[in-house]
């Protein structure tokens, strides 16, 4: 009998289409993708500008509707569910990282991260500590006060990235992580980002950069909204 190493499918993508537009100008930016994101990888998502990657992400996150298709977050059918309907799944076990970062422009880096957990129903003490935690660990413990306003971008990505890695979600889905980060940096925080993945928990990251590719179990490459490679680093 064959044994598989079958460790948990977090998120799963099943026929998955985003078609932008209406008739006869429709442009379809994620055609029928069908991809199973699993536990104990980090997989990245390599394509070009606008092939559809940010999209993807988005509608397998649930922040984005589906033209077709189906979305499972671990385990649950999230289609066509808006997030009002299903906040418990990603509060408490997805960490997102916008591209754009999206963090709260009023509040200190500190209160960014500290509110994420709080919706996540951590008491404040404990929210703050961990928060403060998170941010040394990407290297903003002199930052903490600042809004994103006196930040540089590299440290507001460095936020959104500590945003994602509090409370130890179960599957990290961030895009272009690395984008505004030198090497040096960005080497430091997809090791943090690799370190949590685990025989539960797993890390679907999107990128341009080439440097992050020794890092990946996994990698799916997107063109013009169709996966044309999936390769398995260690089969
Ligand atoms: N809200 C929208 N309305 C119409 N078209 C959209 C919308 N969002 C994205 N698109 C189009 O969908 C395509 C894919 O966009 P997407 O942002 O997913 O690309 P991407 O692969 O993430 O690109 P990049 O690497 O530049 O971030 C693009 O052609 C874009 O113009
Ligand atoms: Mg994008």
């Amino acid at each position: 009998m064959e044994t598989e190493t079958a460790f948990p499918v977090l998120a799963r993508a099943d026929q998955l289409t985003k078609v932008y537009g209406d008739p006869p100008v429709q442009n379809t930016v994620v055609d029928a993708v069908t991809v199973s994101v699993r536990a104990n990888e980090l997989t990245l998502l390599m394509g070009p500008s606008g092939s559809g990657k940010t999209t993807l992400l988005m509608m397998m996150a649930g922040l984005v509707d589906v033209s077709a298709g189906r979305v499972e977050l671990f385990g649950t059918n999230i289609t066509g569910r808006s997030i009002a309907k299903a906040p418990g799944i990603r509060r408490h076990r997805l960490g997102f990282i916008f591209q754009h970062y999206n963090l709260f422009p009023a509040l200190t880096a500190l209160e960014n991260v500290a509110e994420v957990l709080r919706l996540k129903g951590v008491a404040a003490a404990d929210a703050y500590a961990e928060a403060e935690k998170t941010l040394q660990a990407v290297g903003l413990g002199d930052r903490l006060q600042h809004r994103p306003a006196m930040l540089s971008g590299g440290q507001q990505q460095r936020v959104a990235i500590a945003r994602a890695l509090a409370g130890n979600p179960a599957l990290i889905i961030g895009d272009e992580p690395t984008a505004a980060l030198d090497t040096k940096t960005g080497q430091k925080v997809v090791a943090l980002l690799k370190q949590t993945v685990g025989p539960e928990r797993g890390v679907l990251l999107v990128t341009h950069d080439p440097r992050l590719e020794p890092h990946a179990d996994r990698i799916l490459r997107i063109e013009d909204g169709r996966i044309t490679a999936d390769e398995d680093k260690h089969a």
